[in-house]
């Protein structure tokens, strides 16, 4: 690629992260099922050490090779240069086992002892679980913002805030944190010491929005959902702005072995090549699906980022350039008309999990969010009667037609 006219993400997401001339010029990536790397000389590999566990700096431009797959890989390397290129301001990537794995790992590298993870509600259920319940057994004490009050929850524990964690939109009610604001008041309450900030962009993904480019240091993905995209790979993947607090955070995933094996990483480069057309594809069904919802007398709201207004739309036009494919409602008939429409659905799947190719529905209070206390639940909006829906790629007349047929039922 010529740097003076870097390609658009769309492009690069498919032809970024391989060069056929290091595997026999093959068009698309191979899989290198391999745990271990051969030296040259016992020189190389006492170097490729040194400079691994960070006792040398790499000479500019040097390439030191592979050691150990529980380190790097191949397909590892070429999914992260490949999602490195789709993300706009990213200038370094990372792969995981899981998106729970990205987070444990980051949030372990960046927090010590006596720290405190500011972070703001809701978020993911698995997310609140780790923060609430894990982190304090390593001394670290997750304090949620109340009411998005960034300016005095900085003011209390500004000296001790390691980390800044927020989710946007949030799961499941799509609710929109300002990056902008929050990154601004971050920087004036603890000015002279730089507090990572950490945003989970796993429901618009690098398609429809760029946190680098809003005042966040770590952007995280389960990569599970859009990004691998087919419902039948685990992994987790992080960018960054910043290589070395990416190295950082690597250094941790190798002793932890966190980093995703091989075959996983190629099935995520693979998707990555479809990575815009999906997400576009699914976001366009969703706002026609939105319509429909939105005109049946069994829901009583609907939850999408094109339907925002006031401040919530004003955040949504600053960061976000579609809308996404996540939808959620709220049915009038709390738990049971749920559960109506829910076992009502033929095409769409009832399953946990979302930004796979086929649609999917749960009912989050009792599945993903059922572990969150009373108070997280209210304050989320994660009622008796929501529905989350994840819509895939079908066509969208026989998603209508089957969400209307379970809508009719939930009225009992
Ligand atoms: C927003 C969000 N972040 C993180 C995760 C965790 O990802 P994984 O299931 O890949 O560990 C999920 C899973 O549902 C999620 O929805």
């Amino acid at each position: 690629m010529d740097p003076r006219h870097p390609f658009h993400p769309q492009t690069s997401s498919v032809s970024e992260g391989f060069d056929p001339r290091l595997s026999v010029m093959a068009v698309r990536p191979p899989i290198y099922p391999v745990s271990t790397y051969a030296f040259a000389t016992a020189e190389q590999a006492a170097h490729a050490f040194e400079v691994a566990l960070g006792k040398l700096p790499a000479r500019p431009g040097e390439d030191v090779g592979l050691i150990y797959s529980r380190l790097n890989h191949p397909n590892a390397e070429m999914f992260e240069d490949a999602l490195r290129a789709a993300e706009k301001g990213a200038k370094a990537a990372a792969a995981f086992t899981s998106g729970m794995s990205a987070i444990a790992t980051t949030l372990l590298s960046l927090a010590r002892p006596g720290q405190v993870v500011l972070y703001q509600r809701p978020v993911y259920g698995g997310t609140d679980h780790f923060l609430r319940h894990m982190l304090p057994e390593w001394q670290v004490e997750a304090v949620p913002v109340e009411g998005g009050d960034w300016a005095a929850a900085l003011a209390r524990h500004g000296d001790r805030v390691a980390v800044v964690y927020v989710e946007t939109p949030a799961n499941p009610t799509l609710q929109m944190i300002d990056l902008q604001a929050v990154a601004a008041e971050v920087r004036r309450r603890v000015p002279g010491r730089r507090v990572p900030i950490v945003v989970d962009n796993t429901f618009l993904g690098p398609v429809f929005q760029s946190p680098l480019r809003h005042g966040a240091d770590v952007c995280l993905y389960s990569a599970t959902k859009f990004l691998g995209g087919h419902s039948d790979v685990l992994a987790g993947a992080l960018t960054s702005s910043d290589p070395e607090l990416v190295g950082r955070i690597k250094a941790t995933r190798a002793f932890l072995g966190t980093i995703c094996e091989p075959f996983t990483a190629w099935m995520l480069q693979r998707s990555m090549a479809t990575l815009w057309l999906r997400m576009v594809k699914q976001s366009k069904n969703a706002t026609r699906l939105v319509d429909v919802l939105k005109a049946h007398p069994a829901v009583a709201v609907v939850h999408h980022p094109s339907l925002l207004t006031g401040d919530q739309a004003r955040i949504y036009q600053q960061q976000c350039t579609a809308p996404g494919s996540i939808v959620s409602l709220e049915l009038h008939g709390g738990r049971a008309a749920a559960f109506r429409f829910l076992n009502a659905l033929q095409l769409v799947r009832l399953a946990v999990s979302l930004g796979g190719v086929e649609s999917l529905a749960c009912h989050p209070r009792t599945t993903t969010a059922s572990e969150m206390s009373e108070e997280d639940l209210k304050a989320g909006g994660v009622t008796e009667g929501l529905v989350r829906l994840s819509i895939g790629v079908e066509w969208w007349r026989d998603l209508a037609a089957d969400l209307r047929r379970a809508l009719d039922a939930a009225r009992g």
